[in-house]
């Protein structure tokens, strides 16, 4: 099957690159950009692409390529398109000229394309572009011709179309440059030919497979299962191959949404007829462990091990009936397992954890079904499972859940009038037809009372903030502009129907520099 390579040079969007290659219906894959050449060799892929960084290509130990990397692109005739980091890289290493610029250009800039080639076949002679760079090509070996340049870039983009050398000093992945898709499907389709070969529903004989392979006739299974849709799909897959071998465990850690837990067993055990579904009432120990907490980080920590130790005595117990339990399946996928430089670096710092990752000493075999998949991907092939649609396009939930949506310590009243607060929330963006289109939508409760009037009475009580984002790569987002009028009636039944709030907020920021929960 054709695939593109993506290596990664440590910029933001190494997996978005890789995700719109996908969408086109051609297999791409991550690598670090120091990856083995006889691992590419494998592979035999059919293009590469060099993502953008943040570094320079003149500080010290900046990430760089081999010359025998470019020998083998061009014996072995796979184009080759450098974004931004990847643009200054290429030239730099044929000896070209590229400069460090003392400002940082970042944002919209207008492409004028000067040169006809088949990397911006069929767009207009102008173009918005989306630009993030210090350093500039500022002249080209031979053999390269300029293609576009900005008012600011003399040298937008350049090709090489004797060695297949392309360059955009831009970001075509980012939404923000409107025409980017087409150039990258020109370069994966007229450039560099690509057949259209991978259809991710075509994928699920083969996973189903895999797993019955791997299992056999007798081998049961562990899972932790959330209701989320990664933990779902691998439900319902390993489901289909080995039945009641499956052992699903749910625990009710107290920081659920008001009916969830009712919801996923109905779904599970009525729905889709799972007859080994654990349900774990663990919410008095959880919400115990996290009295009079105020530390975002700690109660991360105690909501983690927590889980674990709930989890672990689960199987200690399930395994003295059923010896066979010898897999602990996770739902894992792509962007979780191949972290980009950015994702390791940048975002690990921000917030302790994201999924919980089991002891080592669990002597359980890990299986990991959807562990080569996009979000989007898993959800096609849990449509195509059948499995339920409210769960396919359930906004993501944190595994610490509502613990990370109330500042400070929690409680059972806080979190009942979350749960209250977030329900009517949920409801009327599901009413006005706008849910799907937001990345995720929620209410945060802050602990700070403010005096307001209701009937003829004064009242004291907390505030609830709204959170709307839209957001395509979770690394940024924007915050949502809902429509005024709904907001209003958000508001008003939010005052009206729960008791302990009186005052609704929406919140306006951004990520950077918000991030999207609250803890
Ligand atoms: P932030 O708040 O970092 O969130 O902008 C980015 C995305 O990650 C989700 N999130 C989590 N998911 N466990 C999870 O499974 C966690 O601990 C966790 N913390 C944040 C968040 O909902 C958003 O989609």
């Amino acid at each position: 099957m054709d695939s593109v390579i993506v290596l990664d040079f440590g910029g933001q969007y190494a997996h978005l690159i890789a995700r719109r290659i996908r969408d086109f219906g051609v297999y791409s894959e991550i690598l670090p950009y120091d990856v083995d050449l006889d691992k590419i060799r494998k592979i035999t892929p059919k293009a590469i692409i060099f993502s953008g960084g943040p570094r320079s290509i003149y500080e010290k130990d900046s990430p760089t390529i081999s010359n025998e990397f470019f020998k083998f692109t061009f014996e072995n005739k796979i184009p080759l398109l450098g974004i931004c980091y990847g643009h200054h890289l290429i030239i730099h290493k044929h000896e070209g000229e590229v400069e460090p610029k003392e400002t940082k250009e970042y944002g919209r800039a207008n492409l004028i394309i000067i040169e006809k080639s088949l990397l911006f076949d069929s767009l207009d002679r102008e173009e918005i572009v989306w630009m993030s760079h210090g350093d500039q090509v500022i002249s080209l070996p031979n053999g390269f011709k300029i293609l576009a340049k900005t008012d600011t870039c003399p040298i937008a983009s350049y090709a090489n179309e004797d060695q297949l050398l392309y360059g955009v000093q831009f970001h075509p992945e980012v939404v923000n440059t409107p025409k980017g898709n087409k150039i990258l499907e020109n370069f994966v389709f007229k450039i560099a030919q690509c057949k259209k070969e991978w259809k991710v529903e075509g994928l699920i004989d083969k996973i189903i497979e895999e797993i019955k392979n791997e299992l056999g006739p007798d081998k049961k299974v562990i899972l932790g299962l959330s209701g989320g849709v990664d933990s779902s799909v691998t439900a319902v897959l390993i489901h289909r191959v080995i039945g009641d071998r499956l052992h699903s465990v749910f625990v009710n850690n107290g920081l659920l949404r008001k009916n969830e837990e009712i919801e996923v067993q109905n779904t599970f055990k009525e729905q889709l007829n799972f007859k080994n579904f654990h349900y774990i009432d663990a919410q008095e120990l959880f919400l115990k462990r996290l009295e009079n907490i105020e530390d975002p980080e700690e109660k991360r920590k105690i909501i983690g091990h927590t889980f674990i130790e709930v989890f672990e005595n689960k199987t200690i117990e399930l395994e003295k009936v059923n010896p066979d339990i010898k897999y602990l399946a996770q739902g894992t996928i792509y962007p979780d397992r191949v972290e980009t430089s950015a994702t390791s670096n940048a975002s690990a710092k921000i917030k302790s954890h994201h999924n919980v990752t089991l002891p080592e000493d669990m002597t359980l075999q890990i299986i990991e079904p959807l562990k080569d998949l996009y979000k989007d991907e898993v959800r096609r092939i849990g449509i195509k499972l059948g499995v339920p649609k409210e769960i396919i396009s359930r906004h993501p939930f944190p595994g610490p859940g509502l613990a990370v949506r109330i500042v400070g310590s929690i409680n059972k009243e806080k979190l009942d009038i979350l749960r209250k607060a977030d329900e009517i929330l949920i409801d009327e963006i599901k009413k006005a037809g706008v849910y799907e289109s937001l990345w995720q939508v929620f209410c945060v409760f802050l602990p700070l009372k403010t005096v307001g009037v209701m009937g003829d009475s004064r009242t004291y009580e907390y505030i609830c903030a709204i959170r709307a984002v839209e957001s395509l790569d979770v690394m940024t987002a924007n915050f949502a502009k809902l429509n005024w009028d709904l907001l209003e009636k958000i508001g008003t039944r939010i005052t009206n129907e729960v008791k302990g709030i009186n005052r609704v907020v929406y919140d306006i920021t951004n990520k950077p520099p918000g991030t999207i929960e609250y803890e």
